[in-house]
């Protein structure tokens, strides 16, 4: 026994313990290197550059220098018109970066030749972060939200309505003496945004069910801790690391499921009695969320495995995850612009959140929400002076033998590709000082138009004031991705956020910020930053 002590303490020197780390770093760095796709020597490399000892500099230096290199690349190449490669940091890979004048060549190329769900998938690790390999390789979920949200939404707005109001009211309170402090990221919008959600996905009760959503948030961390745990591990590491990560989402998706799988049990039994003429179902109304959507498409499409119950509980997890945070970054990031700004600025979206509210009954409406145009505007300045990511477009090389860019590049299989978003989002050719957060940037044209008598309108070019609205994408605004795959639920995004910001403002004080508290960049994500605002309802509504 002493001797086997004695043999560890001699072996278990610090600098044996640094040397055995430093050899793993370096043998995972090499294989690696080895195994990722091959980049041909025209496409320039921004970092330490694509040697291995580069390699070994970029897997460090990434995580402080990652906004600064994407900056040199755009600055240097994609502005030029030429690409140019985002280096891999251990087990996250390198992508090409694709310049804005080639991105619709990118958007345009079919699923199979360029495709967004392998490139989820292989982001979002979905060979172990999913629970099944089949919810993100086919991603049916995807395409039942493309078929039905947007289309849907007009029905769900009183929905929403009553869900915003209650949850903020809840949350914050009705004392009009006490201000609150209050974090807008976790302690606001991670509290109400999952309710909102799931509204939707799965309708009332469950969406407030506090066990439900525990887990269910508990899970969307998971993935959150994947990004880290695989950025950090060599790739030739995950098969190892990945399924005991795994175990934690698929601990949680079963506690989720207690509650999920019987809603959906008992909606696939009511549906097939409607449809089957039950006279019990005949004045039945199928409630208008996720799970009916699914089923519905399901049954059009004939695609009976999609009609296992299991199978439509799972695919809720990565609809959760594809919302919450997303919608709760944005929101609180918008937050914090918006009451560090002027008083002004308030003041003005305050007017226009009450007077659309007032003259539409003292409830938000589908043509109420689409006339909030400052808000509509502050949010969209906000996804892109205080966006949480450098990218938002990804798509994997598909064809085995490659493919070859517009500019003559050739793109081995299984390269990411993708388009920088915030270089392009300060970038003065596009957006004049574009430095500042100005809530009103898109907005006050569209105010200026809507002002006009109609014969001065018909003058007009209303079509440029449609591509500054918050859901619309184009080759200058990514934060919702572009193309066929945008992002379908931005439409439900915009009627949520606005009736949550308009709600807050219509009902609640809040003290103005000194200054905008500045988040962190730590490798392609931003840590946002920690704040505290201070609340209390308003006296006089
Ligand atoms: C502010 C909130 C959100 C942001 C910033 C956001 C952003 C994005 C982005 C950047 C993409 C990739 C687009 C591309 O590759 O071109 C995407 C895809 C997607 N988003 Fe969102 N999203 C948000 C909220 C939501 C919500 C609330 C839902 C669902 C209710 C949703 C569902 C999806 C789905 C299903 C896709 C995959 C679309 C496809 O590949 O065809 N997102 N989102």
């Amino acid at each position: 026994m002493g001797s086997d002590e004695s043999l560890v303490q001699q072996y278990l020197t610090p600098s044996n313990i640094f040397g055995a780390f430093l050899t793993y770093i370096v043998i995972s760095l090499v294989a690696d290197f080895f195994f990722s796709p091959k980049y041909p020597t025209s496409i320039p490399w921004v970092g330490h550059g694509k040697s291995l000892f580069g390699t070994l500099r970029n897997t460090f230096a990434g995580f402080t220098q990652s906004k600064s290199w994407m900056q040199d690349g755009y600055d240097l190449y994609s502005k030029h018109g030429k690409a140019f490669v985002f280096p891999s940091m251990l087990g996250a890979t390198a992508q090409t970066m694709i310049p804005r004048s080639q991105m619709s060549w990118m958007l345009d190329q079919p699923d199979h030749v360029l495709s967004t769900s392998a490139a989820h998938y292989e982001v979002l690790h979905g060979d172990y972060s999913f629970v099944s390999k089949t919810c993100l390789k086919d991603p049916y979920h995807e395409h039942v939200v493309h078929k039905n949200l947007a289309r849907n939404l007009n029905a769900v707005i009183p929905d929403l309505d009553d869900e915003v109001s209650r949850d903020v009211d809840e949350l914050l309170g009705t004392d009009t003496e006490t201000w609150k402090k209050i974090d807008p990221l976790e302690g606001m919008m991670m509290r109400i945004i999952p309710k909102i959600t799931n509204r939707v996905l799965v309708g009332e009760p469950l969406c407030r069910n506090k066990d439900y959503l525990d887990n269910m948030l508990g899970f969307t961390m998971d993935v959150i801790r994947g990004f880290l745990l695989f950025t950090i591990t060599p790739q030739i590491l995950h098969p190892i690391v990945g399924p005991i990560h795994g175990l934690a989402a698929k601990y949680h998706y079963w506690r989720t499921s207690q509650y999920s799988l019987p809603l959906i049990k008992q909606r696939l039994s009511d549906i097939g009695k409607k449809d089957a003429g039950d006279p019990e179902f005949k004045n039945w109304k199928e409630p208008n969320d996720y799970v009916t959507w699914s089923i519905r498409t399901s049954i059009a499409e004939g695609r009976r495995d999609e009609l296992n119950p299991s199978m439509i509980a799972l695919r809720i997890l990565p609809l959760n995850f594809a919302s919450i945070h997303t919608t709760a970054l944005t929101g609180s990031a918008t937050l914090l612009d918006i009451f560090s700004s002027s008083p002004d600025v308030v003041q003005s979206l305050r007017e226009e959140a009450l007077r659309v509210y007032t003259a539409h009954g003292r409830k938000w409406t589908k043509t109420g929400l689409s006339s909030m145009y400052r808000i509509d505007s502050a949010i969209r300045e906000s996804q892109r002076i205080s966006a949480f990511s450098l990218s938002f477009i990804q798509r994997k090389v598909m064809v085995k033998e490659g493919i070859v860019s517009p500019e003559g590049v050739h793109l081995a299989y299984g390269t990411i590709v993708a388009a920088p978003w915030i270089p392009l989002a300060g970038d003065e050719q596009f957006y004049e000082t574009p430095e500042v957060y100005d809530a009103f940037r898109y907005s006050r044209e569209r105010e200026r138009y809507e002002g006009l008598s109609a014969e001065d309108k018909a003058k007009e070019d209303v079509l440029k004031f449609r591509q500054t609205g918050l859901v619309t994408t184009n080759d200058r605004h990514l934060p919702f991705g572009h193309g066929r795959h945008a992002c379908p639920g931005r439409f439900f995004v915009a009627h949520e956020l606005k009736m949550m910001i308009g709600h807050l403002l219509i009902h609640y004080d809040i003290k103005p910020l000194k200054e905008r508290p500045q988040p962190m960049w730590v490798g392609r994500n931003q840590v946002p930053a920690k704040a505290d605002l201070e609340i209390r309802r308003l006296k006089v509504e």
